[in-house]
């Protein structure tokens, strides 16, 4: 049997080129050598407020952009958390076992609970339901940014007291992968990641950007005082653009380091343009494919609740039965 990969991205904001070279690019990639499945992590994006017309709308152009990337649901579940009911039925039962302590000291809740009045505790709760998504499908691999790997430390440290207290029901996921993508940084402040919630028109380019808003975006970033490239000393801001062209060309470093040596700034954000917009036109293309076929992309994520619904009943029926608890009873034959 194929190991399991798991993993989660919110549909909050747009999918941009940090998303994709940092992550998705490699969920298509791994998709071949793994029973992969792929989650619009919906109900993680409602633990801030959002606006229900709009997240319907982000969750299905989510799903699209997945698919114009290459996630192609012959190999993989492409699956909407909030269709799998036991994502958040398992969540209660792990959030039964996890010290409130583990989820304070959580430093991504540290910084979304400071910007809020009053926070929500589904904000705490966060990573429980990551957990529980993990869990449900007893993923063996989980590929996650440095953002996440805290969040996949405590699902680790759920599932090991979950299974000391009630007996080995979980599989353990694997810590920490030497990660493969990317790490993009934001195009007006290339001290910060790429995000899709920072706000800001110069900040992130979204896949789906027109071709001269990509080139508008990157004329427009952040560079450094210094008249061209130079790789010993480049800023923040240019080891970013050669990162990016790296990234989507592929070519090894002693070419980058050649081609680019000396170029003036101005020129070297033309060519990182034309790359960013050469590359994004076939996934472009196919994500107007894909979406002018009227009832495919719900098809497809219909296709992939019904795939993963029976491990993640499976997974529920056992944890109730190690708790004592009762399962749902079989429906009456007619
Ligand atoms: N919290 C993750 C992020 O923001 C998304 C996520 C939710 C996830 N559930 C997951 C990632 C399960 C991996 C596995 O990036």
């Amino acid at each position: 049997m194929k190991t399991r990969v798991l993993s989660g991205i919110q549909p909050t904001g747009s999918p941009h080129i940090g998303n994709y070279l940092g992550a998705l690019k490699n969920w298509a990639k791994i998709q071949y050598d793994y029973d992969s499945i792929y989650c619009i992590v919906d109900l993680h994006a409602i633990t801030t407020y959002q606006d229900p017309k709009e997240l319907r709308g982000k969750i299905e152009e989510l799903a699209a952009v997945l698919l114009a990337i290459g996630i192609d649901p012959k190999h993989s579940a492409l699956v909407v958390q909030s269709s799998v009911p036991e994502h958040a039925e398992l969540a209660w039962m792990l959030t039964c076992v996890t010290p409130v302590g583990w989820l304070e000291r959580m430093t991504q809740y540290k910084a979304k609970s400071a910007a809020q009045e009053t926070i929500g505790d589904g904000l705490l709760q966060y990573p429980v339901l990551m957990a529980a998504d993990i869990l449900l499908y007893q993923a063996g691999i989980v590929p996650v940014g440095d953002d996440q790997t805290q969040h996949l430390e405590l699902a680790r440290d759920i599932a090991q007291r979950f299974n000391s207290l009630y007996g080995e029901t979980f599989v353990m996921p694997a810590t920490h992968l030497p990660s493969v993508g990317a790490r993009i940084m934001g195009l007006d402040d290339p001290e910060k990641k790429m995000s899709k919630s920072t706000a800001g028109a110069g900040h992130a380019i979204s896949l789906l950007d027109p071709p001269d808003a990509i080139r508008k975006k990157i004329m427009r970033s952040t560079t450094d005082s210094n008249p061209d490239v130079d790789f010993e000393n480049a800023g923040a801001g240019v080891r970013n653009l050669l990162t990016i062209f790296q990234a989507f060309i592929e070519w090894p470093d002693e070419q980058l380091r050649s081609h680019f040596t000396g170029m003036r700034y101005g020129d070297l954000k033309k060519q990182v343009a034309e790359a960013v917009v050469s590359a994004l036109a076939p996934i472009q293309e196919r994500y107007r494919q894909i979406t002018a076929e009227r009832g495919y992309v719900a098809a497809v994520l219909d296709e992939g609740a019904r795939r993963v619904s029976p491990l993640a009943k499976d997974t529920v029926n056992q944890v109730k039965q190690a708790m004592g608890l009762f399962t749902p009873p079989a429906p009456l034959s007619k």
